[in-house]
């Protein structure tokens, strides 16, 4: 917002625009609710504030296909893809949707809103998944459309009964696997990189358009009917001049300007000051020549800026990997990186467990061999490929601080679970200076 650069920090809290859009009963917005979409906007989260940028102005949502429902379960895309939430949707604000609507928002739509939709649906139990890690269900079918596989799934461990179940799992009439994933930002997507396969949408990376994309969204998710080729067009309009970012840090300060410091928010976003991958900007003059402690703004800033060396300097194995050596263009954009894949022992005992068996002419998994314990195949569920089992895509990192838990399984709660799990995953032994950096450097991206 414009006039909010002119506000001293401490003035943030008191601002009227603040009452206007950031107030905790605005922070939701309904499907079809019919008002203007501003041009810029900005909301509260746990660490500042998200702002939110529309570059063709503000867009006038009756009638807009991904703001109206297009199918009878009341959802329209903006349900599940909110502007408080970086667009995408946070656990905490599922948790309030289910207090203010007693369970009754088409959030909790049977199809995906649900554990399974076989289950008693005015149960908050029958939700769990979803009020609790913000996961969805993606109902996959098997064998994959267009492959043979080189592996046969099992069902081990079925928590929500939709993959043994008569009605939805891998022995129903139509075969599908049953796998619950966080949903993507829709913003910044010019920043998206090509993998060697090309642009690629999803954890498994089954969509290649935008296009396709919304019409699976909107026969899946919303129970729609295919979009006619006017409300693809809006849709891929909209999402692709939108752009999200934290705009304020209640420790940072403002970090929207061009002109000082700050090189982040979504306006630089925009105008490419800094990517949306993971914002390889130098923070120069975060980097004050002597640090002084007992002003915490600077301190802060100065932890971003060291934070922002330790993603892309601190070497860890198999060697000379860093956090930026993956996140960065030019390298494929799914990878096993342990987030899915776990033994008997350690899987999550809320989500399904399968057992992949490949055949022994296959490439094996590149660390787990032929026989793989996973609860989400990823990638593998579209390729049919054993070495691809448990490859997800990786996410794009802005406005992680108004969209918890992470990873595609919502298995980390918070981004310092992000940085303990590479920690233990990859024994970097980060010290405990190191691991806040990080963490303050992704909260304020
Ligand atoms: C019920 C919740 C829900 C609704 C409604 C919904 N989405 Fe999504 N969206 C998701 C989930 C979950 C994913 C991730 C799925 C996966 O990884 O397999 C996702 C992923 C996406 C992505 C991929 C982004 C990326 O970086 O890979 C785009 C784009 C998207 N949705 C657009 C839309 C559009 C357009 C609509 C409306 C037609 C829509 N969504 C409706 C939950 C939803
Ligand atoms: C070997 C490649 C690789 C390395 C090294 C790596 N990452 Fe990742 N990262 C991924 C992949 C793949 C995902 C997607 C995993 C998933 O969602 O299950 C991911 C996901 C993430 C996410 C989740 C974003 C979201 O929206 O949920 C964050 C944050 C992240 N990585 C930060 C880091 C940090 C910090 C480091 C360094 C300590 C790091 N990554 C090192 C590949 C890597």
């Amino acid at each position: 917002m414009r006039t909010f650069g002119l506000l001293t920090l401490g003035l943030l809290a008191l601002s009227p625009l603040h009452a206007q859009y950031g107030s905790p009963d605005r922070l939701w917005w309904d499907a079809g609710q019919g008002s203007l979409f501003p041009w810029e906007m900005d909301f509260d989260d746990p660490t500042g504030r998200i702002g939110v940028l529309n570059t063709s102005g503000a867009v006038k949502t009756t009638g807009h296909a991904f703001f109206e429902a297009l199918g009878p379960n009341g959802r329209a895309c903006i349900t599940c893809h909110q502007p408080s939430n970086a667009m995408s949707l946070s656990a905490a604000m599922a948790v309030k949707r289910w207090k203010e609507t007693e369970g009754k928002d088409p959030l909790f739509a049977a199809v995906d809103g649900a554990n399974c939709p076989d289950l008693p649906q005015e149960a908050a139990s029958s939700h769990s998944l979803l009020l609790e890690k913000g996961l969805f269900r993606i109902a996959l079918p098997w064998p994959p459309k267009k492959v043979t596989p080189e592996f046969s799934i099992e069902v081990v461990r079925d928590p929500t009964g939709c993959n043994t179940g008569r009605n939805y799992g891998l022995k129903a009439i139509t075969p599908t696997v049953s796998i619950y994933r966080r949903p993507r930002v829709t913003a910044n997507l010019k920043y998206l990189l090509p993998g060697p396969e090309g642009l690629t949408f999803m954890a498994d990376g089954r969509e290649t358009s935008l296009e396709d994309q919304a019409i699976s969204a909107s026969t899946g998710h919303e129970q729609a009917q295919i979009p006619t080729g006017e409300q693809l067009r809006q849709i891929v309009e909209f999402e692709s001049q939108l752009y999200v970012a934290q705009s304020a840090d209640w420790h940072a300060g403002l970090l929207t300007e061009r002109d000082g410091p700050m090189v982040l928010g979504p306006v630089n976003l925009r105008d490419g000051v800094s990517g949306a991958i993971s914002a390889a900007v130098s923070f120069s003059s975060w980097r004050g020549p002597v640090e002084d402690k007992s002003n915490t703004q600077m301190a802060f800033r100065a932890s971003v800026a060291r934070g922002r060396d330790v993603f892309f300097g601190r070497i860890f194995e198999p060697a000379g990997t860093t956090c930026g050596s993956c996140h960065s263009s030019g390298k494929t954009r799914w990878m096993d990186i342990g987030t899915t894949n776990h033994t008997e022992a350690t899987a999550d005992p809320a989500l399904p467990l399968f057992r992949v068996t490949c055949n022994d002419s296959a490439s094996p998994h590149p660390t787990l061999g032929r026989v793989i314990y996973t609860q989400d195949p990823g990638r593998a569920l579209i390729s049919g490929k054993c070495a691809d089992v448990g490859a997800i895509v990786m996410q794009q990192f802005r406005g992680l601080s108004a969209r918890a838990p992470y990873f595609s399984n919502g298995s980390a709660a918070t981004i310092g679970d992000v940085v303990e799990f590479y920690d233990k995953q990859y024994g970097i032994k980060f010290t405990a200076r190191e691991r806040e950096d990080l963490v303050n450097y992704l909260s304020v991206l």
